[in-house]
């Protein structure tokens, strides 16, 4: 979870190595099809992604087959660091394929199921985990939307396609090899945590039921193993299996019902064993999978994939991905390759996750009525890209996930701010599913009712959070009865209201700041004027925490932790920045995290407060090396953002700076490729430099569809410095023919909102271009964000 923004620097050096995987065929392939694109008609955008983007360097991404938002993703499980399953990483064996995983954080990993040849027949097979790893075949890996493969190094390949909630896996042996067997595991799952579970094998009807609990969490699968009576069975049984020498097998058996093991830790190990009859080449098998019953996981797989066959399942697979992706069209004829394989890429990951598992809830959730997603990680992460891009083309999909999130207030008593595994997780800072909210209510409030949203509601979930006290903070909500007690959040403070870990003062400040502003957004849209200046006013709560007197690296006045007595507590503002020398301290959600800020630093929070960044500006004496759009120097920023994209993104599968999370990084990378920087819970975006020549954002639901043209691109200048002479600037901006009142910021509602054109004129002459031409992009405190629009 790594806060990156153009505001802020964040270099990390991204390793290049040369991999065994994946399969160098599949970015030829992606080369060749970019190269030949540029003259068709109709495109199919799927051959641009790279699915393994981000699968090293911690990017934590899933490159497995999955619909859009689909709750099943099926890839293989590695040894190692692998929490979203698969890892490139030569070094690391496979321990089975599996249909359940996060993208971009991680976990799940249950059932997974692994073909093996076993010389010595039924009972010497290698069952448990630490006994079946196999190393991959060099250079077999490889992916598409919809399409996982690897191959082993005993030659057995193994492939699958997806639908929402069920997939098909094909495995395929070499000529003239051994009977083939399978272990199907029943209790091992990435973090291994099994609490308990039942399996059924019906060797009839070719059906194993598994599933349990995950605690506190569950999940069920439905395997059916004889391909419509195409596969004939051989043998079958159950197997167990633990660190004490257990390795026991029970040809014939057909039922396991196992507790938690409550002594020893280490999980009970367990599945089912089977093997084929007549030497087959190929087989196939459909697996359905549920949060709620095994029988709804064989319902599943029966109403998704009935009798498809798998090149069916996949073609449908990359039609539901053409959909998404062609909400964003490019000439890919006259735009860098590179650009066109991160953007769609990018494109992709921004429709893989949050897993769409409605129909699937459990626990508080279970026979909800709302939309339920899994894997909303974390709302921290998501606010400042994901949603103002989702926002730009897909309101109904925006919808679906901010009525899931009022379910989570009905439910909870607060707005969630991560849920992954069907669990919550920690608030990083504030309680960000406020700007989320706010962000759709101030692009949708004319179609909020007809997408399922009520506004009303949506409205009471941000004044819950800004103004009831949650039993614990660190779940949901804000320490709020402290922060409006004192106007910010005091280190070292007695709080008899509410628990949660006593750190990051100083980043959930400026959060909660800005989660005020949210709400006074959406009080000032529905015409609820004391409420809009009483949030407008608790917005300004950033300034409390500002020090004039603390300086670092020739610059004075930094945000900084503060005592109830109202003296500051001094932190060094570089402390968790890229340049700290320390790499051992604490920045994140340890106990010992005393740099009163989140995963970043006093430096970098410092200029947080989107809402009202001309007076950051001003507290900074105008003499800012960032936030140059609001100093009136864009051009600046063009250069930054050049910069930034190429020391951190690539092609590669390192090309991630650190994990995705719900697509966080892909998110911000996509805005900086379009020349576009959103100011979340508004309708306001800062104009950047393309890396493009043009794109068209086509809104279904609105019916509208927007062309942004660059007049004077010059392909030379998508490069990490802009070479001397390159046309980069924005000299000029036109909507709809006429010129904009400012070159610096656009709104939506004058743009992607009602379609059309949008002009930005480059010139190379930076210093024609380094005003904004007009009006600075809003701030609260110079009069801005006055109406609604
Ligand atoms: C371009 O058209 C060719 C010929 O019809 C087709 O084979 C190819 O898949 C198309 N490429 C893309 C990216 O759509
Ligand atoms: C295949 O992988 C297994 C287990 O990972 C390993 O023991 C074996 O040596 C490998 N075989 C080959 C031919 O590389
Ligand atoms: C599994 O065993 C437990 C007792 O240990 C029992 O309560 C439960 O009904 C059994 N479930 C099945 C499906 O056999
Ligand atoms: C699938 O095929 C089987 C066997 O051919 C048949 O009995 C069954 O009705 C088919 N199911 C569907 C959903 O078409
Ligand atoms: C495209 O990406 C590859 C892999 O990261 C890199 O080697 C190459 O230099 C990039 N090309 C351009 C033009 O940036
Ligand atoms: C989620 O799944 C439901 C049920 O299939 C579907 O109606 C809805 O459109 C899906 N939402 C998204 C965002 O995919
Ligand atoms: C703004 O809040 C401060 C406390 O932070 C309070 O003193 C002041 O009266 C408030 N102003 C308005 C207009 O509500
Ligand atoms: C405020 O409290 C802190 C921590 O207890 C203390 O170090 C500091 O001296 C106090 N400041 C004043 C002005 O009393
Ligand atoms: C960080 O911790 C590691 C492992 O404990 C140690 O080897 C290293 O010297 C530490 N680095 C610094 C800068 O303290
Ligand atoms: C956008 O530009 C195209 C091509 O110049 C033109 O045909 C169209 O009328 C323009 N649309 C609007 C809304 O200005
Ligand atoms: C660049 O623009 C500036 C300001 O508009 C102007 O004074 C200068 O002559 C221009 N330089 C060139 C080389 O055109």
């Amino acid at each position: 979870m790594a806060w990156l923004d153009y505001l802020c620097l964040i270099l990390l050096s991204t390793s290049l190595s040369v991999y065994a995987q994946p399969n160098p065929a599949q970015q030829k392939r992606i080369s060749a099809a970019i190269k030949n694109a540029a003259h068709n008609k109709t495109i199919d955008w799927t051959q641009f992604v790279n699915p393994f983007i981000g699968t090293d360097n911690f990017g934590d991404v899933c490159p497995g087959a999955s619909v859009p938002f689909g709750m099943a993703k099926f890839t293989v499980d590695m040894t190692g660091y692998a929490p979203a399953g698969y890892v490139v990483d030569p070094t690391q064996q496979v321990r089975g394929l599996s249909p359940l995983h996060d993208s971009g954080t991680g976990s799940y990993g249950n059932f997974e199921i692994m073909p093996m040849f076993c010389p010595g027949g039924f009972d010497t097979c290698l069952t448990k985990v630490e006994d079946r790893l196999r190393f991959r075949q060099p250079d077999t890996d490889d992916a598409s939307p919809g399409y996982f493969t690897t191959t082993l190094n005993n030659s057995i390949k193994l492939e699958a396609t997806s639908t929402r909630r069920a997939g098909l896996e094909r495995f395929t042996f070499p000529k003239e090899s051994p009977k083939p067997y399978f272990v199907l595991d029943l209790s091992n799952d990435l973090p291994n945590s099994f609490s308990g579970g039942v399996m059924d094998i019906d060797p009839i009807a070719g059906r194993i039921t598994l599933g349990g609990k995950w605690e506190p969490r569950q999940a069920f699968a439905c395997y059916d193993i004889l391909d419509n009576g195409k596969q004939e069975l051989s043998e079958y049984g159950v197997w167990t299996a633990d660190i004490y020498n257990l390795d026991a097998k029970g040809l014939g058996l057909t039922h396991l019902n196992l507790t938690k093991n409550l002594i020893g830790g280490n999980p009970y190990e367990s599945g089912a064993l089977f093997s084929y009859a007549n030497n087959p080449t190929e087989i196939n098998i459909r697996v359905g999978v549920s949060f709620v019953s095994a029988q709804q996981a064989c319902e599943n797989a029966e109403s998704e994939i009935g009798n498809s066959t798998f090149e069916e399942i996949r073609q449908l697979s990359v039609d539901l991905w053409n959909a998404k992706l062609s909400k964003l069209e490019i000439d890919v004829g006259n735009t860098v390759p590179n650009v066109t394989e991160m953007l769609y890429s990018s494109v992709y990951r921004s429709f893989l996750t949050p897993n769409n598992a409605t129909g699937e809830g459990q626990g508080l959730f279970a026979n909800t009525a709302s939309p339920y997603f899994d894997s909303l990680y974390c709302s921290w992460d998501t606010f400042r890209t994901f949603y103002p891009w989702m926002s730009l083309h897909s309101p109904q999909d925006f919808a679906d996930i901010v009525e899931n999130y009022i379910d989570g207030w009905r439910k909870n008593g607060w707005l969630p701010e991560c849920h992954s595994n069907n669990l919550p997780g920690w608030t990083q800072g504030g309680s960000n599913g406020v700007p989320i909210l706010a962000d759709f209510a101030v692009k949708y409030h004319n179609e909020a009712q007809s997408l399922g949203v009520d506004l009303d509601e949506l409205y009471s979930a941000l004044v819950t959070d800004g103004q009831v006290n949650p039993p614990e903070w660190n779940i949901e909500g804000r320490q709020i009865n402290v922060y409006k007690q004192y106007g910010y959040v005091p280190t070292d403070v007695l709080d008899t209201s509410s628990t949660g870990m006593q750190t990051r003062e100083g980043s959930r400040t400026l959060e909660y700041s800005f989660n005020d502003f949210g709400t006074r957004q959406v009080a000032q849209l529905l015409g609820k004027a004391g409420d809009e200046s009483y949030y407008a006013n608790r917005s300004l709560s950033y300034r409390n925490v500002w020090d004039p007197d603390v300086t670092s690296d020739g610059f004075k006045g930094f945000m900084q932790k503060r005592f109830p007595n109202g003296s500051f507590e001094y932190s060094n503002p570089i402390d968790c920045s890229p340049l700290d020398t320390d790499e051992n301290r604490s920045c994140s959600l340890q106990r010992d995290n005393v740099n009163g800020f989140y995963e970043s630093s006093s430096w970098e929070y410092s200029f947080f407060a989107p809402h009202d960044v001309a007076h950051l500006v001003e507290l900074m004496g105008g003499s800012t090396p960032i936030g140059y759009h609001y100093a009136d120097q864009p051009a600046k920023s063009i250069d930054q953002v050049r910069d930034v994209v190429f020391t951190n993104f690539g092609i590669e599968p390192a090309g991630l700076p650190g994990n995705d999370d719900q697509c966080a990084m892909g998110t911000w990378l996509i805005f900086h490729l379009l020349g576009l920087y959103p100011v979340p819970s508004t309708t306001q975006y800062l104009v950047l430099s393309p890396f493009l020549p043009t794109y068209t954002i086509h809104n279904t639901e609105l019916g509208t569809s927007t062309t942004v043209t660059v007049e004077g691109f010059d392909p030379s200048s998508v490069a990490p410095t802009i070479p001397k002479g390159a046309s980069a600037y924005v000299k000029s901006v036109f909507i709809n023919g006429a010129a904009s009142a400012s070159n610096c910021h656009i709104d939506f509602y004058d743009t992607f909102r009602v379609g059309g054109n949008i002009t930005i004129q480059l010139t190379s002459n930076k210093s024609e271009a380094n005003d904004c031409g007009g009006s600075l992009p809003d701030s609260l405190s110079t009069g801005g964000w006055a109406n609604a629009r």
